[in-house]
């Protein structure tokens, strides 16, 4: 397993352009799958997750075609999948699984689906339980994890109260609405990123929100047999992997960074607000509209953070930038607590545990907490370089990274190529801004 050795830099600076954002990228291949024509992809994510998403939807009878950052998926239509003679693989990809299971909810044939060892750790039930409710007979290894066999059925619309505030939950209920006779609704408890929503209305689906309810019309039912029309379509840059240079270019003073042709869809950019509550030097230019998300260019310069804390409908909003938080906050002057956060513990890897082990690796005055973590700032004193354990996660890995430049001493990331998940070249563009 590759290590990535960080040492101590004084600045990043240059301009970098992201992969496509992997939330995105996941529903636009879904979508185009269950659609009529070849949609055109752009910029479409290189994290291997979204491959995953593709190799599921091509053994489901799409055909897709990637040239480098442009994939090209051919759809067959809301009735046209056919049965896998193998078992999916979603590999480590927790939103394919899950997004999945919604849409093999209302088909006409049986599927299985699972993924690596971390992810046949991740709960399931929390998608099986609604589409259980919608009509589909769901198998999983003790009624919660992968693998999962997942008996299409016809579907019949519910109003489902999440219990938790969850996009791929949400997003799970919504693209098997589109299976049923009728309106489905979701109401959600905390506003969580909307990328399903806007994608299925980018592609035709009738969509209504009403506060945190959203509506979908059923569209494959003896009812309704409208279709999906393929489209042509640019991914935005993918703001949480923006998160891990705008945080480096922060922590090191002399930085001066552009970050160009970046989603700030604002189910997702409070991210960017509150690194300027810490007093951030950052700065949003070209603000544009593109296909129902927002994007925009980046800037930032190296500030002193104060730090601060995060809690209750906050956390959705950031949830995959908890990570790269954390481990930022020994730098800050006041350090930074993370509150009502427990999800952290069913990610890609025991977030919360493994964010608290590596800290304290590299010398971090840290208190674990059930649902988050508390953890000192400066005055605590400065982090030094350490070997890093992952445990597989590609965020741990990137993170920590980050934290590497502004410690004293080498720091080693074990398992380094885990960053791949979501961002292949990090490490790359991470070394050469630094250089520059
Ligand atoms: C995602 C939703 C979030 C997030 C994940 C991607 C999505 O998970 O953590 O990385 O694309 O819908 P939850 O919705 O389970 O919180």
């Amino acid at each position: 397993m590759k290590k990535e050795s960080i040492h101590p830099a004084k600045a990043l600076s240059g301009g970098l352009q992201l992969p496509g954002d992997k939330s995105i990228s996941h529903r636009y291949a879904m979508i185009a799958a269950l659609a009529e024509g070849t949609s055109e992809l752009r910029n479409f994510a290189a994290a291997r997750d979204c491959h995953s998403t593709l190799g599921c939807m091509k053994a489901l009878g799409a055909e897709v075609a990637v040239d480098k950052t442009t994939v090209k998926v051919t759809g067959r239509g809301l009735r046209g999948l056919k049965s896998s003679w193998r078992t999916l693989d979603a590999e480590n990809s927790g939103t394919t699984i899950r997004l999945l299971s919604g849409i093999l909810s209302g088909q006409a044939f049986t599927t299985k689906i699972t993924g690596d060892a971390s992810l046949q750790k991740r709960p399931m039930k929390r998608v099986v339980t609604p589409l259980r409710q919608m009509g589909a007979d769901i198998r999983a290894k003790d009624d919660n994890f992968p693998p999962l066999e997942i008996h299409g059925s016809k579907l019949k619309a519910i109003h489902y109260e999440m219990p938790m505030a969850s996009a791929q939950v949400k997003s799970a209920v919504l693209l098997a609405g589109l299976f049923a006779d009728g309106d489905t609704r979701v109401t959600e408890p905390a506003t969580t990123r909307d990328h399903t929503e806007l994608a299925l209305s980018e592609f035709g689906a009738h969509i209504e929100k009403s506060g945190r309810t959203i509506t979908v019309r059923g569209m494959a039912s003896a009812s309704n047999q409208a279709t999906l029309q393929a489209r042509s379509l640019e991914i935005p840059g993918d703001l949480s992997s923006a998160v891990f240079f705008i945080a480096a270019a922060s922590l090191l003073p002399g930085s001066d960074l552009f970050i160009g042709n970046v989603g700030l869809n604002p189910t997702r950019s409070a991210i960017l607000d509150f690194f300027r509550s810490m007093g951030a030097a950052l700065s949003i230019i070209n603000l544009q509209a593109n296909q129902g998300e927002v994007v925009g260019d980046l800037s930032i310069k190296g500030a002193s953070l104060k730090g601060g804390v995060v809690s209750g409908d906050l956390v959705p909003l950031l949830i995959d930038e908890l990570p790269m938080l954390a481990a930022l906050a020994p730098f800050t002057e006041q350090g930074i607590e993370i509150r009502d956060a427990g999800e952290l513990r069913v990610k890609e890897s025991d977030r919360i545990a493994v964010l608290a082990e590596n800290l304290k690796r590299m010398g971090a005055t840290v208190e674990e907490l059930p649902d988050g973590l508390r953890i000192a700032g400066r005055s605590a004193g400065k982090l030094h370089g350490a070997e890093i354990e992952p445990h597989g996660d590609h965020r741990i890995a990137m993170a920590f990274a980050v934290a590497g430049l502004a410690a004293e001493g080498e720091t080693i990331i074990n398992d380094a190529d885990c960053a791949g998940v979501s961002y292949p070249t990090f490490f790359a563009e991470l070394k050469r801004l630094v250089a520059g």
